[in-house]
């Protein structure tokens, strides 16, 4: 019995003499070990304070969905030059492919439905308010078959295509 106790106590010695050995070089060691990483670790830090600016409370999507259509207006002047060029731009990304090169509504995949998206240059969309034409392609017409677009297309870019819309003019 004693002998075992003295294995035991001096194998525990060996153990602790190896241990502080290795904690020792360990500690003189230039770069840190794979272990000690400098990873945080959960509510190790400070969670960072979000800025106030970042999520609307005024504004946004939201305002734009449940304001009165005939209301909205553009946040930049739509008879800019620049304003309708980037229009004409959007609307060949977002909406060539429906209402077509003549805005008549027999684009490639436009003429597939029956009627046709419509004239973009007839007198009643023209007559459209702007808020009222940016509020159909963003949340779609109830009951129509407009897609609505405003998870697509940047509410600045929407407003855009609503001024190219509006240059067009009524078709001669
Ligand atoms: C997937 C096809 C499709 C795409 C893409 C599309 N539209 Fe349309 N659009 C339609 C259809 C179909 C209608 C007719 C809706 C109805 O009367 O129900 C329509 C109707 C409209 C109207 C109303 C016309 C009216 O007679 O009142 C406007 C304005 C309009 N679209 C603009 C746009 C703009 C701008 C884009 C691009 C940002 C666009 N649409 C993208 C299919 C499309």
């Amino acid at each position: 019995m004693i002998r075992i106790i003295c294995v035991v106590l001096i194998a525990s010695f060996i153990g602790l003499v190896v241990f502080s050995a290795v904690t020792l070089y360990d500690e003189t060691l230039q770069v840190g070990r794979m272990w000690e990483t400098p990873a945080i670790r959960p509510y190790e830090a400070p969670l960072p304070v979000m800025a106030t600016t970042l999520v609307p409370f005024s504004d946004g999507e939201l305002f734009y969905r449940t304001a009165d259509p005939d209301t909205l207006t553009a946040p930049f002047d739509l008879a800019e030059a620049q304003v309708v060029a980037q229009g004409r731009q959007a609307y060949r990304y977002y909406c060539i492919q429906c209402h077509g090169v003549n805005f008549d509504g027999y684009g490639t995949v436009g003429q597939s439905f029956a009627p046709p998206p419509g004239d973009l240059r007839s007198t009643r969309v023209q007559n459209l308010r702007v808020g009222r034409i940016f509020h159909e392609i963003s949340y779609g017409i109830p009951n129509g078959r407009q897609p609505a677009l405003a998870s697509t297309i940047a509410v600045d870019e929407r407003w855009q295509v609503v001024a190219f819309i509006r240059s067009l003019g009524v078709r001669p």
